[in-house]
């Protein structure tokens, strides 16, 4: 299954793309990504409901485990040997992986190593690899593997996304009324009372007027569901470039839509994140959030500067 499913990231005639600096053998990232994503997948599968432990990073529930730094040591130190070139970016930042950086138009892998490592650590198998090829500043490919359930979705640019190897389509729900929308309630936005009031609320708004409100606990298998139809939206303010940058072409190669929650263009740095399976339903989902907007530190910003509206936000 998972060579079928690879297949897919590579085209019948060879690509090679002029990136500023460097000239980018696609077919060979693919190529590598997926054996590299496959011996992941099974590390994880192995370690599930085994977890020896785990530690926090910015607060109580912010979880890492010692798979999640074996992943994408694998991932990092294995791409890395075969295009020494490239950027790196990283969640937990080993193997000299960055967890801050501006997007350049070099080469670019970014990766998730377990994405949804709270449910990793509990045994809800929601948790995904997740890795995304950006060169001039837009995707190129992506895969993410959920081993325990065994799917693997697959993107290419202009060339479609696809699940077990087999093509994938959003629902092409247009009225948000009909919608089964994705939101996660991220522990920080809910610690924060400046920001939980405004999760609450677009929760409840979200409830009120589509069918129903689910959350996974992982960015990149929200994004997967609306690729592949079985949910319609997903929106989030939270979430970093290593959740957002495999998600954001699967769904627009699946023919969906993503966007910024306030209507803008898409920004993997923002972290902020809208995805839809029409613009028509995206639309009415940046409507109904209207105002009601957080800002996180940005992803390429050096820490310590204060999120642009976070003043502007106050407690009840
Ligand atoms: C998190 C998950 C979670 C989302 C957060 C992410 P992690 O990723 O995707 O669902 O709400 O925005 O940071 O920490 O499990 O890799």
């Amino acid at each position: 299954m998972f060579r079928f499913a690879c297949l897919r990231l590579l085209p019948l005639e060879k690509a090679s793309i002029r990136g500023s600096a460097t000239h980018v053998d696609v077919d060979q990232c693919a190529v590598e990504v997926c054996r590299l994503v496959d011996r992941a997948a099974g590390h994880l599968r192995a370690a599930s409901g085994k977890i020896r432990g785990f530690e926090t990073k910015l607060n109580s529930k912010d979880l890492v485990t010692a798979t999640d730094r074996e992943i994408e040591e694998l991932l990092i130190k294995g791409l890395r040997g075969r295009f020494p070139e490239h950027v790196y970016i990283g969640e937990e930042g080993t193997a000299g992986a960055s967890t801050g950086r501006k997007l350049t138009e070099e080469p670019t892998w970014i990766v998730d190593p377990i994405d949804g490592t709270t449910n990793f650590v509990h045994g809800f198998h929601c948790s995904c690899i997740s890795v995304g090829f950006w060169l001039n500043k837009q995707p190129e490919l992506a895969i993410c593997h959920n081993p325990t359930l065994e799917l693997i979705f697959t993107a290419r640019r202009n060339r479609g996304a696809y699940l077990n190897g087999e093509s994938i389509r959003t629902s092409g729900q247009t009225e948000l009324e009909r919608s089964l929308i994705m939101q996660e309630l991220n522990a920080e936005n809910l610690e924060r009372c400046e920001h939980r009031d405004i999760l609450l609320a677009n929760a409840v708004g979200m409830l009120l007027k589509a069918h129903a409100l689910r959350t996974t606990g992982s960015a990149v298998m929200d994004m997967c569901l609306v690729a592949m139809g079985a949910a319609d939206g997903y929106y989030e303010f939270y979430p970093h470039a290593w959740d957002l940058a495999a998600g954001a072409l699967l769904v627009r190669e699946a023919g969906g839509v993503v966007m910024d929650p306030a209507g803008g263009e898409f920004d993997i740095m923002s972290r902020r994140v809208l995805a839809a399976a029409t613009p028509e339903l995206g639309s009415q989902m940046v409507r109904l959030l209207g105002d009601r907007q957080i800002y996180h530190h940005r992803d390429d910003e050096p820490p310590g500067n204060p999120t642009p509206n976070s003043s502007r936000i106050r407690c009840v």
